[in-house]
């Protein structure tokens, strides 16, 4: 069985031209000029990854795509976000960035920071941000404090910050980073020639969910796609405001970077769902488990909980039949291909503690073959 392609042997001439970041890649729709400093890492181009396994799951004719944002410079699609809003603060003469997090944008925001020389200064909850992601925020010099309060307290309190202090906020509530956000929808109409028929995103502080349908739009009304995807949009069941149509003060769920209860683009991630006929819906932890590891174990991509959250997702509304239904009910010939995307949001070496807890350890034997051929099941 071959599982690749070997590439033809590297002549100049067949080499596709270097990636050079989201800016210079989609320059025309994004608010930037020859005057923006570039600041990237050469984020974006991530991999567009058809899974055999959840296509099978649906049955024809659904194909699955994993958009796997895990393979970002600083493991996670706020990287995208993150080279618009660090190279306009330094067009805007910035000194200092500033953001609160569960993690994720801690160590995006620290490591643009680094790079175009600004200081970062970085707000999370105390005790609730995978190791990973803390250990990316510390090495890259950021000034990290731990509060004694979750995700929105924290966030209060750098718009607070912001407004007293010359820093910019560069949380996706800077309109900068939906901007180079929105490039994640560019990528998957680039690859599939169209737009997907349904795209499923984790949603948290709902930023992503707002910028992939922006995305989405500008492409649509640019001639790009001609049609639009339907949004699906998942929380955890503990920390689902957006579902409940109420905040939730004491937000819980393993999924820790999406542990939010009162979501700052909360407004914009129901226009999505809604222009998009789309919804937003609650998954378990133990089903964003059961996704976390399926995609490790059959689909090879080590993703962090909250990114399952997507897969979770696809897999609960086609166990209700909810993909069969829809493109009836839209009049679309089930032959066919209907196209699925997941958003995976990021990497899951960001989280390793979450892995060893849901997988047996390894046994400690003898140096003996014996033993560890019986072990290992080999006779
Ligand atoms: N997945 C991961 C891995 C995340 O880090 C986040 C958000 C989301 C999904 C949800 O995206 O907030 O745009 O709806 N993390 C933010 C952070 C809140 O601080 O890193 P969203």
């Amino acid at each position: 069985m071959t599982f690749a392609t070997p590439s033809p042997s590297t002549g100049a001439a067949s080499r596709p031209a270097a990636w050079r970041g989201v800016i210079d890649a989609y320059r025309s729709f994004l608010p930037v000029s020859t005057a923006t400093p570039l600041v990237t890492l050469l984020e974006g181009n991530t991999p567009l990854i058809y899974s055999k396994v959840l296509s099978q799951r649906l049955g024809e004719p659904f194909h699955v795509y994993l958009k796997f944002e895990g393979l970002n410079p600083t493991g996670s699609f706020k990287d995208r976000g993150m080279t618009l809003a660090i190279s306009k603060a330094v067009e805007s003469g910035a000194r200092a960035v500033l953001c609160a997090s569960t993690g994720n944008t801690s160590a995006s925001a620290s490591a643009y920071a680094a790079k175009a020389n600004l200081r970062s200064l970085v707000l999370i909850p105390r005790g609730a941000i995978a190791l990973g992601k803390l250990s990316q925020a510390l090495i890259h010099g950021a000034r990290v404090v731990a509060v004694d309060g979750n995700f929105d307290v924290c966030l209060q309190l750098v718009r607070a910050m912001a407004q007293q202090h010359p820093i910019t906020l560069v949380n996706s509530i800077n309109p900068f980073r939906i901007e180079g956000q929105k490039t994640c929808a560019f990528e998957v109409c680039d690859v599939l020639g169209r737009a997907p028929d349904f795209h499923l995103i984790p949603v948290g502080n709902a930023g992503n969910i707002t910028a992939h349908w922006k995305g989405y739009r500008e492409y649509h009304r640019g001639g790009r796609i001609a049609s639009l995807p339907v949004m699906l949009g998942f929380q955890a069941r503990g920390a689902a405001p957006i579902v409940s149509g109420r905040v939730v003060k004491v937000p819980k769920t393993i999924a820790t970077a999406i542990r939010i209860g009162n979501p700052a683009s909360w407004q914009s991630a129901l226009q999505a769902r809604d222009e998009s006929g789309g919804r937003i819906d609650a998954v378990s932890d133990r089903q964003i488990l059961e996704a976390y590891q399926l995609l490790a174990q059959h689909d090879g991509l080590f993703v962090e909980p909250a990114s399952a959250a997507s897969v979770a997702g696809l897999l609960a509304l086609a166990r209700g039949g909810y993909f069969r239904r829809d493109l009836k009910r839209r009049g679309r010939r089930l032959k066919d291909p209907a196209l699925l995307v997941c958003t995976l949001t990021g990497h899951g070496l960001k989280d390793p503690e979450r892995a060893l807890k849901s997988i047996r350890p390894p046994r400690t034997l003898p140096p003996q073959i014996e033993a560890i051929s019986k072990a290992v099941g080999l006779r």
